[in-house]
């Protein structure tokens, strides 16, 4: 297993190029099961979770090449309705091919995800979604088989406005029989990115960006080419990084995609310009503690509260961050604790008393957000830090130590 070692304190300046956003791709990868032809994937960021679906759309039959970050997936010899469970268990985006597989061969047998490490993570809303749509759903040896000779449009409210329910929904009803209409429907980038990829391949989805999605569906749809869209979370998680350490600017991203969270650094003292595509921002001397609930989008995200964390850590005073999407996401605290922060934790709140700095040490990656806090921690810690388990951060993040070692930090990887 693979380790970063960092050297801390070392100003950083210069420019990050920000690459498409995984929470995009994954499903968009799956989208690709619907068509009977070729679909073109641009942008697509070179991530151990999207190496995942590769091996899972190839394990289904289909054909996909990925070189210099285009990737191209054909769809036309599907042949196993599967996902298995050593795939699904690693990655829970996986199950974004129950939708499409569903409504294209109506049947798909796709293995439960399981627990995470920060949660449960329940998959009840797909699931209900899918009945409503005229699924018969059963759960086999661990696996949930659903078979529908025809999906029906129908009414779905979903309790809560779940990213990836709204995406397997989605998929399934652009080709099911008559008019969907998905209520309390997630708003995220990359759901509105899948609806107008799904729209450019021939669907017929209204309502895009609002809570309500209609969906006439249609009896085919055709290959397209794709471009995915910039990563905000990469994008927050270098901007946090300029906010600690230095001057940066990073290109390819969008900026109206983040803008709860520029907010939010504004108000801890950031100095931030932007254009259509670009951030900058400058290290700020003295930061002000700033409070942050996370909520869906628009809202503050959840993907950047460990990482706000450690940068309210050395603010000055106390702050507190609530996580209202994830209960239970915050396996980051004992690690940033071990760095010299103080975190404590009272249900879903973590209040934190900045301190004046973060001090070296080992610390080992718990998830894909968690382990991008660590390494800002250790960016700003005095001394050596060394962050075990790092293949939790190459899930989510492409190129990141090379990326920070071209803004100055002084990172390593050893292989173990
Ligand atoms: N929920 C249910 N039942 C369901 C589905 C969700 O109760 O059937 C609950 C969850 O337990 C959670 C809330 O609804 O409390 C929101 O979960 P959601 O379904 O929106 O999350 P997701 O689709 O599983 C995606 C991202 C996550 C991101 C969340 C929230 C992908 C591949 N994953 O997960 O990204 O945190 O939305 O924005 O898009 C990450 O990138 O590190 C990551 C975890």
């Amino acid at each position: 297993m693979d380790k970063f070692i960092v050297n801390g304190g070392n100003q950083i300046s210069g420019k990050v190029d920000i690459s498409g956003a995984k929470n995009a791709v994954l499903p968009l990868m799956t989208a690709a099961l619907l068509v009977d032809g070729k679909t073109t994937i641009n942008s697509v960021p070179d991530l151990r979770d999207t190496r995942t679906m590769i091996r899972l759309l190839k394990i289904i039959g289909a054909e996909v090449s990925f070189e210099a970050n285009s990737m191209s997936v054909n769809a036309s010899n599907i042949n196993n309705l599967e996902a298995p469970y050593d795939l699904v268990k690693t990655m829970r985006a996986s199950f974004y091919v129950l939708g499409p597989l569903l409504a294209r061969f109506g049947e798909v047998r796709v293995s439960l995800p399981g627990g995470c490490s920060w949660g449960p993570r329940p998959v009840d809303f797909h699931l209900k979604g899918l009945e409503k749509l005229g699924a018969k759903i059963s759960l086999e040896s661990g696996y949930i088989l659903a078979k529908a000779k025809h999906l029906y449009g129908n009414r779905i409210c979903f309790d809560f406005p779940s990213v990836g329910a709204t995406g397997n929904i989605l998929m399934a009803s652009v080709l099911a029989i008559g008019e969907t209409c998905i209520e309390n429907a997630a708003k995220e980038p990359e759901i509105v990115q899948l609806c107008e990829v799904l729209n450019d391949m021939g669907a017929s989805i209204s309502g895009i960006g609002t809570d309500k999605l209609i969906i006439n569906g249609v009896d085919k749809l055709d290959s397209i080419d794709i471009d995915v869209i910039p990563d905000r979370i990469e994008a927050g998680t270098y901007l946090i990084a300029g906010a600690l350490m230095g001057d940066i600017t990073l290109n390819n991203c969008n900026p109206k995609h983040l803008e709860d969270f520029i907010d939010k650094l504004k108000l801890a003292g950031a100095n931030i310009s932007s254009t259509e595509n670009s951030i900058s921002i400058n290290k700020i001397d003295s930061i002000n503690p700033v409070d942050v609930t996370t909520e869906v989008y628009p809202g503050f995200p959840t993907d950047l509260q460990a990482q706000w964390m450690v940068f309210m850590s050395v603010a000055n005073g106390r702050s507190s961050v609530i996580d209202t999407v994830y209960h239970d996401r915050f396996t980051h605290i004992p690690e940033l604790n071990r760095l010299g922060a103080d975190i404590r934790l009272n249900e879903n709140k973590a209040e934190i008393n900045g301190v004046k700095k973060l001090i070296g040490a080992q610390v080992m990656s718990t998830d894909i957000r968690a382990s991008a806090a660590l390494i800002l921690g250790a960016i700003i810690a005095q001394g050596k830090t060394e962050i075990s388990r790092v293949y939790h951060i190459d899930r989510g993040y492409d190129s990141i130590e090379n990326k920070f070692k071209s803004l100055g930090v002084d990172i390593v990887r050893i292989n173990e």
